[in-house]
């Protein structure tokens, strides 16, 4: 049985990025966060779950390729992809993508201390055992009311929540059972993605309504990334904002661009408050240390001492 709650040694957190519509940037941010908790000194296993799409797996495919490329050192994860089930019949499918998805979790939950888990946009299955097993769950939403509706209805004339939306009633279950099972609490994280640089009555209301749905479904509302080209940029060669910025690693001209996405990545991961271990935070300044030492030419009593 799948140890997942907080603190429990020897068993990874697992982070779950989840949301019923697509185009969200799950993948986006699921792979920011597992770069940031490898660059913590993190071992850190991932998980795609979008076997349709499998913009995750192509996220780290393309980091790995950019990396033999450049000759440069970027962080991977241990990543599997789950493959759809091809038979006929659904139930022989969701067996077979339920087994996979176990062996992968069962492979790496104790020699890691995270899972990154990201889902598909559409509900199923897998996708709701993934959710159930979530340490953390990390919902990002686009800052609009048509992607709020994922969460909850509004009033057309006051923009007064009015109820809540599938996919709320859905987490809600899932949190429900996890805490029946194992006394768990999941913590859920809605975070704005792709915020408009201006302010506007938009943004103050889809705010306002956050705040209040947040209270009625227990997740935490917070500022993610703003609608920035250089995420788009990112994909094709497998970087995040967390990357060295400058131009061997990004291939092109740093800008400001790439200075603010890092801050926001770094304030994203702050807020999540993630369970990063002093064993990870030793291994990353060890590592760190080693980098910076690599050029230099060894000292007798580095020798003496080793
Ligand atoms: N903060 C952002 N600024 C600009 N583009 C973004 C941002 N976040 C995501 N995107 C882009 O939006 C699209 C959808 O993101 P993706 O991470 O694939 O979402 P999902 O996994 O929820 O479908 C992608 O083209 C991605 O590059
Ligand atoms: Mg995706």
């Amino acid at each position: 049985m799948l140890q997942t709650s907080q603190g429990q040694s020897g068993s990874a957190h697992v982070v779950v990025l989840g949301n019923e519509k697509g185009g969200s940037g799950k993948s986006t941010t699921a792979l920011h966060i597992a770069v940031a908790l490898l660059k913590a000194g993190q071992r850190v296993a991932t998980i795609d779950l979008d076997s349709r799409q499998q913009s995750f797996t192509h996220y780290i495919n393309n980091r790995s390729a950019w990396a033999r490329r450049t000759g440069l050192h970027l962080e991977l994860p241990t990543h599997y992809c789950i493959k759809l089930g091809q038979t006929l019949q659904i139930d022989e499918n969701e067996k077979a993508e339920f087994q996979q998805f176990m062996e992968a979790v069962c492979s790496v939950e104790h020699a890691f201390d995270f899972i990154v888990v990201d889902t598909p946009g559409n509900d199923s299955y897998l996708m709701r055992l993934a959710h159930s097993m979530a340490d953390t769950l990390v919902t990002p939403i686009n800052d609009s009311f048509l992607d709020f509706d994922v969460l909850g209805t509004v009033d057309p004339a006051t923009y007064a929540v009015t109820g809540e939306s599938h996919y709320a009633e859905m987490v809600r279950d899932v949190r429900r059972k996890r805490r029946q099972v194992d006394g768990a609490m999941t913590d859920w994280i809605v975070v704005r993605n792709r915020l408009s640089m201006l302010g506007s009555r938009n943004k103050q209301l889809v705010a306002d309504g956050l705040k209040e749905l947040s209270l009625r479904l227990g997740f935490r509302a917070i500022d993610g990334f703003a609608e920035r080209v250089v995420y788009r940029e990112f994909f094709p060669r497998g970087l995040t904002a967390l990357d060295d910025i400058d131009e061997a690693t990004l291939g092109t001209r740093p800008n400001l661009g790439h200075v603010t996405a890092r801050e926001e990545v770094t304030s994203l991961l702050r807020q999540l408050k993630l369970p990063l271990d002093e064993r990870g935070r030793r291994r990353a300044a060890n590592r760190a240390e080693w980098f910076a030492q690599v050029d230099k030419p060894l000292e007798l009593h580095d020798i003496i001492s080793a």
